[in-house]
């Protein structure tokens, strides 16, 4: 960032609702160019353009932050686009900026609620060792864009003949400059492009477009309707069960596409918009419908891939297919919830029980980077974390166990993964202030006076009048409390600072926990659940992990099934796998009847669903308040399957995969297990095979790299190399 510091803001002098606004300059080169860079940002999203040209690739560009504090500049080399006559057009759209709460009311920090600007500068050097700087003001021209309605949730309207007939001179306005930073997290940009498999006549007589995959981003599509005709895509996840195209679990997000037609061919697809969808209807279409005139184009940000996995059982392989579809759908600049209803935000409990799993499929630590500064950013003064990140709601004066805990969970995965100390001692403070106003709500240890989401969506109570009923919410507040306080105190000592105090606050915790809720290991009957024993086991809690094991293994087979919710499921195969009851852990893996993780491959999703029974085995919805067809939480599972399935495991002592421990459980019903983790390293490989009853091993271990194998309770220290057992 270097001379955007000098422009000044620019916005329109007209009231402009929900709509694209163009900013645009002329400029004539007359001399030999050297070099030319654009810096760019906006408040809204912004599409910037050179003689026509795009620049650049990156969509919704400059991404989402918590916008009061943090708004990222882009740089292009822009050298290549320039001429002899020049325009610089910036298109900007609300984007995110018109969901978030600081934009509503925030006043000057961010504008009106609806109101979009533009910042930029071009900086042209040329050949005789001058340099000229143009940057956005005053002189810049301003006019409504072709886009006469763009919302993130609802969609846009696209009228190629529309021409602002009252353009103007953009309007000045001061702001402080303080709040830019060069971009921090990945580009958004398109990855795949899907054709239609399918072309469906709905009983109700609708024309609907099946591209196979859910998915998030948008289509493209070539049209020539007559004049003035309203073409319209609807998007969606799902068809009901009389197979017709069902909205109602997008709420009120109206997810549609509107061409205005003009007589002439066009092909198009959005500037300004995403949706998450598998489904389209098209309405009013007056052209042929040709399944090679739409084009769905899948949208995310820019993380590099790096695990696989596959096994001989092609239902489980299916299930983590959807899990990276789940993650490429959500992690679109912010890791969100969903893409397809009216809301797409941050929550930051399905990002904390998503990370491990997301930070092994791809390498996410720049993506967490970023959004990690944009919770510290919006974390409150007196310590809660808000519940979405960036903030969208009112700041809250308490938060919510296991999804305010992203604070410390979230960093704590991106330095196991990547060996990265910067983002712990980046967030020692933010740590700290949550975890002292965690005490400021407690009693004598136990986590008793906030509200919570509890085990969100568990069987054990949760309805759709009520999804955080189940498991006693001071039960699991105190467990994430002391599990907290264990990473907390862990980076302290990390950094190189005292922990001492943490580590006693914390015992004085796990003694109130097993005082509270607990007897002989086991917990106590009218707090029993299958995550109640979870969490004791998984966060070391317990003082008799094998009594409190020997519960959870009794409170599974008795059901035959799971019954945990976004609290419990993350964990509930390693609870049972590190207590000796790994086949009771991969009964669960492997049922297809619901509730389950199969359920839903069986059920024919391609993306991992918000609820176990999101569609019900007739078809019918599990409701439409809440219903997400592409929600990453309970893909989380991958983890396991990595870690425990496959056995490859980061050795907390040596972050980054420095050391690994390979301990793979097999089960007969499956016959052979392989996965791989591009790491920092190299290329960590496990593969297990199973014939005649006898097992044969294979691991990858990459150089300056060490490795644990672990068989049969056995350990084997290994160098770098391909390993044979
Ligand atoms: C979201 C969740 C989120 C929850 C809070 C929902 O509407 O979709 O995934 O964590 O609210 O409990």
């Amino acid at each position: 960032m270097k001379n955007i510091l000098n422009a000044q803001w620019i916005k329109s002098f007209k009231t402009t609702t929900d709509r694209e606004v163009v900013f645009s300059r002329k400029f004539n080169i007359q001399k030999e160019i050297v070099s030319a860079s654009l810096e760019v940002t906006a408040l809204g999203v912004y599409l910037a353009r050179i003689n026509g040209e795009r620049v650049g690739d990156f969509i919704l560009a400059p991404g989402w932050t918590s916008y009061k504090n943090r708004l990222q500049v882009d740089t292009y080399d822009v050298t290549s686009m320039l001429k002899d006559k020049n325009t610089i057009a910036l298109g900007v759209a609300p984007g995110w900026k018109a969901f978030s709460y600081f934009g509503r009311h925030s006043g000057d920090s961010c504008l009106g609620f609806n109101e979009v600007a533009a910042l930029c500068a071009l900086t042209i050097e040329y050949a005789n060792g001058e340099t000229e700087i143009i940057t956005s003001g005053g002189d810049w021209n301003c006019e409504n864009g072709k886009y006469v309605y763009s919302h993130l949730y609802n969609g846009y309207i696209y009228d190629p003949a529309y021409k602002d007939i009252t353009p103007a001179k953009a309007q000045v306005f001061a702001k402080d400059k303080k709040i830019l930073l060069d971009r921090q997290g990945e580009k958004v940009v398109e990855h795949e492009r899907l054709s239609p498999v399918e072309i469906i006549k709905t009983p109700k007589g609708e024309t609907v477009l099946d591209f196979g995959q859910n998915m998030t981003g948008y289509v493209e599509f070539k049209i020539k309707g007559e004049k003035g005709e309203r073409a319209v895509i609807s998007h969606t996840e799902v068809l009901d069960a009389e197979g017709n195209f069902y909205t109602d679990n997008l709420r009120s997000a109206k997810a549609q596409a509107v061409f205005i037609c003009d007589g002439k061919e066009h092909i198009h697809k959005p500037d300004y918009n995403f949706f998450g969808f598998r489904y389209i209807r098209l309405e009013n279409w007056s052209d042929e419908i040709k399944k090679e005139n739409f084009t769905a184009i899948v949208v995310h940000s820019d993380m590099k891939r790096t695990g696989y996995f596959e096994c001989s059982d092609e239902r489980v392989n299916k299930l983590f297919s959807n899990i990276i579809w789940g993650q490429k759908s959500n992690f679109l600049d912010v890791p969100t919830d969903c893409p397809q209803r009216d809301e797409r935000l941050g929550w930051t409990g399905d990002a904390q029980v998503f990370i491990k799993t997301a930070s092994y499929n791809y390498d996410v630590e720049r993506f967490f980077t970023k959004w990690l500064a944009d919770l510290r950013a919006d974390q409150t003064d007196w310590g809660t974390v808000p519940h979405v990140i960036p903030g969208v709601f009112s700041p809250d004066n308490d938060c919510s166990a296991a999804w305010a805990d992203a604070a410390t969970i979230c960093p704590w995965q991106i330095y196991q993964t990547y060996a990265n100390k910067q983002i712990l001692e980046d967030s020692l403070d933010s740590m700290k202030n949550y975890l002292e106003h965690i005490e400021s709500r407690s009693d004598n240890g136990i986590w008793s006076r906030s509200w919570h989401f509890g085990d969100w969506l568990n069987l054990d109570g949760s309805s759709p009048e009520d999804c955080s009923k189940g498991t006693e919410k001071n039960l699991i507040a105190t467990a994430y409390y002391i599990y907290s306080s264990a990473i907390y105190a862990k980076s302290l000592e990390l950094c190189g600072k005292d922990a001492s105090e943490v580590w006693a606050k914390r015992e004085k915790s796990i003694d109130a926990f097993r005082r509270e809720y607990m007897k002989d290991g086991r917990i106590l009957p009218e707090y029993s659940t299958q995550t109640a024993s979870v969490l004791a086991l998984h966060f070391g809690i317990t003082d008799n992990a094998a009594e409190t094991a020997k519960q959870l293994n009794e409170l599974v087979t008795e059901c035959g099934h799971l019954k945990t919710g976004f609290v419990g499921t993350p964990y509930l195969l390693h609870a049972l796998t590190d207590n000796g009851y790994a086949e009771t852990a991969y009964s669960l893996l492997l049922r297809e009847e619901y509730p389950s993780w199969l359920f839903s491959v069986k059920m024919g999703a391609t993306t991992v669903w918000e609820h176990w029974d999101s569609m019900r085995e007739d078809g019918t919805m599990w409701s439409t308040s809440m219903n997400s067809f592409n929600h990453y939480a309970y893909g989380s599972v991958a983890d396991w399957l990595y870690g425990d399935a496959a056995g490859i495991k980061l050795d907390e002592s040596k972050p980054g995969f420095e050391h690994i421990i390979f301990a793979p459980v097999t089960d007969e019903r499956l016959t052979y297990v392989k996965a791989s983790i591009e790491t920092r390293k190299g290329l960590v490989k496990s593969e297990w095979k199973t014939e005649n009853g006898k097992t044969a091993y294979e691991f990858t271990v990459p150089e300056g790299t060490t490795a644990t194998v672990v068989l049969n309770g056995e350990a084997t220290e290994i160098g770098a190399g391909v390993f044979k057992f």
